[in-house]
């Protein structure tokens, strides 16, 4: 083996693109020596959801720890790092510039590569921080705040998006729903929470399914029904029950993702589906699929909790297979906040 082919390769991530600021050092692409996560929770909390503004603010004031104690904690300095990885979109565009300069302006000086990564591909690949074993072709139902895609992942950084959301995504519309039930956010926690001590059917909710074959969705009209049952019951000065409410419509929202990613299975004849993003977080969504799967001999692969939510793991994960490919960022790379999944 030459001394190039035998040295390791040293990611740091960095990921900015909403309201969580963090750095992660991945070795090898499975390695992982740090991961620090600064949330704004917090700071939003009070807003009931995430002020654009205030959000690129605090990033600007956070990256230089977050990245110095990623380092620190992986025992590593600048020149140890083999390349700098980071969401350059979709996201905030504030919130990503701050990532995307503060990665450039390192990478810079270290004299070392940098790598532009999709927000929506470090989610996927989040599932190979814990998964070393994954074989494409794969399937992705990536489920977040601001997007539902199902992806035909063939190989590495090929994909084809088979169907998304052509309104609200689901974390979007759990975090409305909850914001109406007064839960606060971020709502799908909250939502899951409040479920616990709910009826699932004690409000019977629309699910979207489109049209017969379809791998899109829609979950606006599938809000609305709800904030229209509070409104009625409002205005006849009644008063309904939260955790009924909560796990009807957690319910309605899983029977949508889990039927969806079902017939793309059946589909696409795939065999291991990924589940990626916020909402891969909730416990219903991921017994439920468990349970179906088990009974299609199909498997089913998902992130601990916290590599579902935003994070700076999940993006050196992706970096390492771009540095692999040789696919670096020039030095002009931009923040792009409407970016789309596109192959490599
Ligand atoms: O991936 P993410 O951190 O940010 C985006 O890229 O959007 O996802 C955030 C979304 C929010 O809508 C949040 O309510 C949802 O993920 N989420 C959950 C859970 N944890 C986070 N939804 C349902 N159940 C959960 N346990
Ligand atoms: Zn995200």
């Amino acid at each position: 083996m030459t001394e190039s082919q035998d040295k390791k390769v040293i990611i740091l991530g960095v990921e900015t693109s909403c309201d969580e600021t963090s750095a992660a050092v991945l070795v090898d692409g499975f390695d992982l020596r740090s991961h620090i996560i600064s949330s704004q929770i917090m700071t939003h909390q009070k807003y009931g959801g995430v002020v654009p503004e205030i959000a690129s603010r605090e990033h600007s004031l956070h990256i230089q720890p977050v990245v110095q104690q990623a380092l620190a904690e992986a025992d590593v300095g600048f020149t140890d790092l083999s390349a700098i990885a980071v969401t350059y979109g979709p996201g905030l565009v504030g919130s990503l510039l701050v990532g995307v300069s503060g990665a450039k302006a390192m990478a810079y000086a270290a004299g070392i590569p940098l790598i532009g990564i999709n927000h929506l591909e470090g989610h996927i690949y989040a599932n190979f921080l814990n998964h070393q074993d994954l074989e494409f072709p794969l399937l992705a139902l990536l489920v977040s705040g601001g997007h539902t895609h199902l992806i035909l992942f063939e190989a590495h950084g090929k994909y084809r998006v088979l169907g998304y959301t052509r309104d609200d995504a689901a974390g979007e519309a759990l975090d409305k729903v909850a914001r109406a039930l007064g839960l606060g956010y971020p709502g799908g926690p909250q939502i899951q929470k409040a479920a616990q001590n709910g009826d699932k059917q004690a409000f019977k909710f629309p699910r979207a399914m489109l049209e017969p074959g379809s791998l899109d969705f829609s979950f606006s009209g599938m809000k609305s029904a709800v904030l229209n049952t509070l409104n009625s019951a409002r205005m006849r000065g009644e008063t309904l029950n939260v955790p009924d409410l909560a796990a009807s419509f957690q319910q309605a929202v899983v029977d949508v993702l889990v039927h969806k990613a079902l017939m793309a299975i059946q589909q696409t004849g795939v065999q291991t589906l990924l589940l990626a993003g916020g909402v891969a977080a909730n416990s219903l969504l991921r017994e439920t699929l468990e349970y179906e799967l088990v009974q299609r001999k199909v498997r089913l692969v998902y992130p601990q909790p916290i590599l579902c939510t935003d994070n700076g793991a999940m993006i050196a994960a992706a970096g390492y297979y771009h540095y692999r490919a040789g696919n670096f960022a020039p030095w002009t790379l931009n923040a792009v906040p409407g970016l789309n999944l596109k192959s490599i």
